[in-house]
C-alpha cells in the first residue's frame, strides 16, 4: 500500500483534478467498488472545488480507515476563507453564491455515510465526510 493518508493543497484550478484523482486510487484502495470509487472521487472534487472557488485555497486530506474489521475512508476539506454565513442554506439544493448549481454540498451529505460541516464567518471552513464499505 501506497500511504493510509495523503493531503493534498488545493489553490489552483489543477489541484482540483489532481484531488479527484487521488480519490479514486485512495477508495480503490479501501476496497470499494469501481462505481462508489467514481462517487467518492466526486465528492473530493465537488470540495476540492469549493474551496478553490469560494476560498481560493485550502487542503484536503484523504484518510483510509479501519474500524472493527470495517474499512472505509475520510476526506477532509478544510480552509481559511471565508465562510459559509448561512450553513442551513448552504445544505439544501440550489443555493449557491457562485451562480452554479449548488448541488454539490447536498450530493456530498447524500453520498456518504457521515458528514459534518463546520463554518465560520471570517474564519473558514471544515468539512469531514466519511464513506464506510
Ligand atoms: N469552502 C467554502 N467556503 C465558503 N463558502 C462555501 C464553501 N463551500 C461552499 N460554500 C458556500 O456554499 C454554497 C453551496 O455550495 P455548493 O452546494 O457546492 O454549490 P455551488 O458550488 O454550486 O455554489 C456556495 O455557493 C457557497 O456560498
Ligand atoms: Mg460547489
Amino acid at each position: 500500500m501506497k500511504h493510509d493518508e495523503i493531503e493534498l493543497p488545493v489553490s489552483e484550478e489543477i489541484d482540483v483534478l489532481k484531488a479527484a484523482f487521488e480519490g479514486k486510487d485512495m477508495s480503490e484502495l479501501a476496497g470499494f467498488a469501481e462505481n462508489v470509487q467514481l462517487m467518492i472521487s466526486t465528492v473530493v472534487s465537488e470540495l476540492a472545488r469549493n474551496i478553490y472557488k469560494f476560498a481560493g485555497k485550502g487542503i484536503m486530506r484523504i484518510k483510509l480507515l479501519d474500524r472493527d474489521n470495517r474499512k472505509g475512508i475520510e476526506i477532509i476539506a478544510e480552509d481559511n476563507g471565508p465562510g459559509i454565513s448561512n450553513l442551513a442554506e448552504a445544505l439544501e439544493e440550489h443555493f449557491s453564491t457562485g451562480n452554479s448549481l449548488g448541488l454539490g454540498i447536498p450530493a456530498v451529505k447524500r453520498m456518504m455515510d457521515e458528514f459534518t460541516i463546520t463554518s465560520v464567518p471570517g474564519k473558514g471552513t471544515k468539512i469531514t465526510a466519511r464513506k464506510w464499505g
